[in-house]
């Protein structure tokens, strides 16, 4: 298997430019789907989510053409998309994201045939309340052995409202909706940067959508949607984790292409642990110098602290000086990569959604697993800062969502690199392009 080899215990100098957004990108290229024309989509990360979604388009019938050199553009034309059923199992099962095809199908062709969505299993990701949001519109949903089926007569604009705040739900309803007739709201709708990019990205396409990033969205529908050239906003969470992993390993490192406002949560965590954070217009500056202090945090929907940040923070605060706490309470427990960190010497204590974290210097590398995308993120970090080498293997999870990670340590001093096991037969290497 694949793995990453760091030698850990040096400080990251230098700049990190920041990629296209993961989750708004695998939302993005869905919404394709209701357009009656190419679109051309720009700031895409190089990463194999977006290449699996892209592929399952592909598969549906769209045209998908790279322009330039770099893979970070592209033209999306789904004229040819002429039916309600995705066939593609294995591609659809590799991503949790693949459910906004049922969003983005029903509202195209009034009903849908998805196979079950995969994706990082960090624990029970149901999808009721996408359901619910569908059958408010007027369809019927039913689940067979493999597959979400939605079928309806005539879907009308209706009023959504969430008992949990759910980023899925809300972006799927909003595909759902905007080509319904009449107005539809969506109450207790998630307000993360994506909910608002998949907003801006519908209206460029000729959407009426108002009150993304609040806690109502208002949708009047539209008949037909057109083309549009747009640019995904940069990645809120792989900006956050390199500002983790200088915090853990001391250094000074300007983070490039962000919106700081979209930080802000992380930000004043990490100044709680005595990290400096200088905001620009475009960037941040990550610099610690002294010791890197303790913190609490709690994860909550935005614009509280991202739960997709919490594995990353429990791995930097592993190395503070004093007793850090983490409450998870987007996720019923998202603590599975926890023993991971132990074997590398971190002192935590975790139980139901909570984790303290007795802070010492002295963590050192060993063989650990990537989980999942974040706890992959996580022992990253760990790495970085642990003394000796850490030898991280199944790094296809921390692949499905970072571009060039390894690069891009490299390019501020870590000593990372990818090492190809030729023994590994198993389909991690797939080719989605
Ligand atoms: C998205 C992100 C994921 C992030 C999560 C929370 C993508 C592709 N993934 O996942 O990285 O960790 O937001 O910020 O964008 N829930 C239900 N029923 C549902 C749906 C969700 O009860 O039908 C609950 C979940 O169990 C969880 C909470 O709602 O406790 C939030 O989940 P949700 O925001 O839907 O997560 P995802 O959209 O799947």
């Amino acid at each position: 298997m694949d793995k990453f080899v760091i030698n850990g215990g040096k400080k990251l100098y230098g700049k990190i430019p920041i990629s296209g957004a993961k989750n708004a990108a695998v939302a993005i290229i869905p919404a394709v789907v209701l357009s009656d024309e190419p679109c051309e989509i720009d700031n895409l990360p190089k990463i194999k989510d977006v290449n699996v979604i892209l592929s399952i388009l592909r598969h549906m019938g769209a045209d998908v053409t790279y322009v330039g050199d770099d893979q970070s553009r592209v033209i999306i034309d789904p004229r040819g998309i002429i039916s309600h059923k995705v066939t593609c199992n294995k591609l659809v099962g590799d991503m949790r994201a693949s459910y906004y095809l049922l969003g983005a199908l029903l509202g195209k062709f009034g009903k849908a045939e998805v196979p079950f969505p995969g994706g990082c299993s960090f624990c029970e990701r149901p999808i009721d309340l996408h359901l619910k949001a569908f059958e408010t519109l007027g369809a019927e949903c039913r689940i067979d052995i493999s597959k979400i089926i939605l079928d309806s007569e005539k879907l009308s604009g209706s009023d959504i409202s969430f008992d949990v705040v759910s980023v899925g739900a809300t972006m799927n309803a909003m595909l759902a909706a905007v080509k319904v007739p009449g107005r539809t709201t969506i109450e207790k709708a998630a307000k993360e940067p994506h909910v608002v990019d998949l907003a801006n990205f519908l209206n460029s396409m000729g959407a009426n959508v108002k009150g993304a990033g609040t806690d109502v969205i208002k949708i009047r529908g539209v008949e037909r949607l057109h083309g549009c050239s747009y640019s995904i906003i940069p990645d809120q969470i792989e900006a956050g984790t390199y500002m983790a992993a200088v915090a853990a390993t001391g250094g000074n490192v300007l983070i490039e292409n962000v919106i700081p406002e979209h930080l802000n949560s992380i930000i004043s965590r990490l100044r709680a642990t005595g990290t400096v954070v200088e905001v620009h217009d475009d960037s941040v500056r990550v610099i610690r110098e002294g010791e890197l202090g303790c913190c609490k945090f709690q994860t909550a929907p935005h614009p509280g602290f991202p739960t997709d940040m919490q594995p990353q923070f429990v791995a930097m605060l592993s190395f503070a000086s004093g007793r850090s706490r983490a409450t998870e309470s987007v996720w019923e427990s998202r603590f599975s990569y926890i023993p991971q960190l132990q074997m590398m010497g971190a002192d935590i204590f975790y139980s139901g959604n909570k984790a303290i974290i007795y802070g010492r210097q002295n963590l050192t590398g060993t063989g650990v697993k990537a989980l999942d995308l974040r706890a992959g993120a996580a022992m990253v970090i760990a790495g970085l800062a642990a003394k000796g080498t850490t030898e991280i293997s199944d790094i296809k999870y921390i692949e499905r969502g970072y571009e060039k990670l390894v690069q891009k340590l490299q390019d501020v001093g870590a000593d990372i690199k990818r090492v190809v096991c030729k023994e590994d037969t198993s389909n991690d290497d797939d080719d989605y392009s």
